[in-house]
């Protein structure tokens, strides 16, 4: 089959990536010229595991291409995709100036019977909005060709995108028409082999599902962060409490590990999105309101421990910062809890000597160059100089380090971890202070 891809990021890129290797012929389009010169010189702009040799085998193979040319896109194909960013408004809503940009474009340029397909995450209300548009669009230039409007979420993990996207957990269409419906039934027909995990159902319901799903996750991780809180007041051991109630199948244990707070592209913008909608329509949604606020106090708590323990004084201290992407496989580092405490240090006046296994390029993106940043060429690298070493995203190149090294190189014996990621006792055993979530303080133990 034929189809195009607008906005090629993490969503659009695995996306047609994914879709390429199933044998379709597909065109990725995006504004940014930028992006599509590194994709049509061989590179690829984002971290994404195996991405690269995926795009790169199926631009051999003839099966994917990349334009910035919106009107190539929309001759390209029966299926057009929207997978442009939708970023959060000032009042938390979803922006959806990109989506209704690329709607026009299509209104614009089509000559045949298109299906619009909405991947993007976008409010309840969106498909109509979409419609309107190109029909708007049409009207200007005296056309009225026949179109549909889906919506078809994307649920990828940054990290685990193409394993998520090749063999999805679900497959959500919403349509009101049943003959676009078997046409979206026969695109995905390759993903949805084992058993039918394609749920068709209305519009409305599919779109509102997305935001659901992120909100049910978010929620369930707000909830294990309240609780650490409650633990560490208590004197209690939340990793103990973990274990506890995720042995009970109606928990579980997935998506219920404390921390240092969530963050990336999804989470707090779709829950705020949602918490919009819902306000907007004249529901307080008081739940979705508490899980935003528990996860902006939590990006707060490492913060707090370390200005406790250097009592209130953190101007010239060195922070060696492990972790800057806002979870590991990924350089994203949209919404991340990395940035909330550099941010708050530097305000603090401390410096910060960070190293991420792939998020540098990116941390220097955001922040360019500062004298109170420094980007480590490795994880020993940041340790040296500084005064104690914070933890901020579970990469699995950090679960063994070498304690002795850090106890050695640090000015202060100390490491605040905001993924519980050890054991307290192993680390005291080192001789090192141990700062963790909803778990007691630890401190060297004397031999
Ligand atoms: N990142 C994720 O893990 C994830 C997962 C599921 C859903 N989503 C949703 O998918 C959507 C895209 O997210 P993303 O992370 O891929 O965003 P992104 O910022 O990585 O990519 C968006 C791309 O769209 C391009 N773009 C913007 N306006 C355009 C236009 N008019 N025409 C063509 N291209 C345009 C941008 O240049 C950019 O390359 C969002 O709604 C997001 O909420 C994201």
């Amino acid at each position: 089959m034929k189809l195009a891809i607008v906005g090629t990021g993490y969503v659009g890129l695995v996306t047609g990536a994914c879709l390429a290797e199933v044998g379709n012929d597909v065109l990725c389009v995006d504004v940014d010229p930028a992006k599509i010169e590194i994709l049509n010189s061989g590179g690829i702009p984002i971290y994404e595991p195996g991405l690269e040799k995926m795009v790169a085998d199926n631009k051999a193979a003839g099966r994917l291409r990349f334009t910035t040319d919106p009107e190539e896109g929309v001759a390209h194909g029966l299926f057009q995709f929207i997978a442009v960013g939708t970023p959060p408004d000032e009042d938390g809503s979803a922006d959806l100036k990109h989506v209704l940009a690329v709607a026009r474009s299509i209104g614009q340029h089509m000559a045949e019977y298109r299906i619009v397909i909405d991947k993007s995450t976008v409010p309840v209300g969106t498909a109509d909005r979409v419609a309107e548009e190109i029909r708007a669009a049409q009207a200007e230039r005296h056309e009225a060709v026949e179109f549909d409007v889906v919506s078809n979420p994307e649920f990828l993990k940054e990290g685990a995108a193409i394993e998520d996207f090749m063999r999805p957990d679900r497959i959500i269409v919403g349509t009101d028409n049943p003959r676009t419906g078997e046409l979206l039934r026969l695109l995905y027909a390759p993903f949805n082999r084992s058993h039918d995990r394609l749920f068709l159902m209305d519009v409305r319901s599919a779109e509102l599902t997305k935001y659901a799903a992120n909100a049910m996750l978010a929620t369930k991780i707000s909830f294990m962060n309240e609780l650490s809180n409650i633990a560490d007041a208590v004197g209690a051991d939340i990793e103990k409490v973990r274990v506890g109630i995720g042995s009970d199948p109606r928990i579980g244990f997935q998506f219920i590990y404390p921390g240092c707070g969530y963050g990336g592209s999804c989470f707090p913008k779709d829950v705020r999105a949602l918490e919009q909608t819902a306000l907007r329509l004249g529901y307080s949604p008081q739940l979705l309101s508490a899980v935003e606020a528990v996860n902006l106090d939590q990006k707060n708590v490492l913060f707090r421990k370390l200005k406790s323990y250097f009592a209130g004084e953190l101007a010239d201290r060195t922070i060696a910062l492990w972790g800057l992407a806002f979870k590991p496989n990924t350089d994203d580092m949209r919404e991340a809890s990395s940035r909330k405490l550099m941010e708050a240090l530097w305000g603090a006046g401390a410096s910060i000597r960070a190293f991420d296994p792939v998020a540098a390029k990116e941390a220097q993106r955001i922040y360019g160059n500062r004298p109170d940043l420094y980007l480590a060429e490795s994880a020993a690298d940041a340790l040296r100089g500084s005064d104690v070493l914070v933890i901020v995203t579970e990469w699995s190149q950090f679960r063994s380090p070498d304690f002795d090294l850090i106890r050695k190189t640090l000015k202060h014996p100390a490491v605040f971890d905001g993924r519980n990621m050890f054991d307290p006792q192993m680390v005291s055993r080192f001789g090192l202070s141990y700062f963790s979530i909803g778990r007691p303080d630890r401190h060297p133990e004397i031999a």
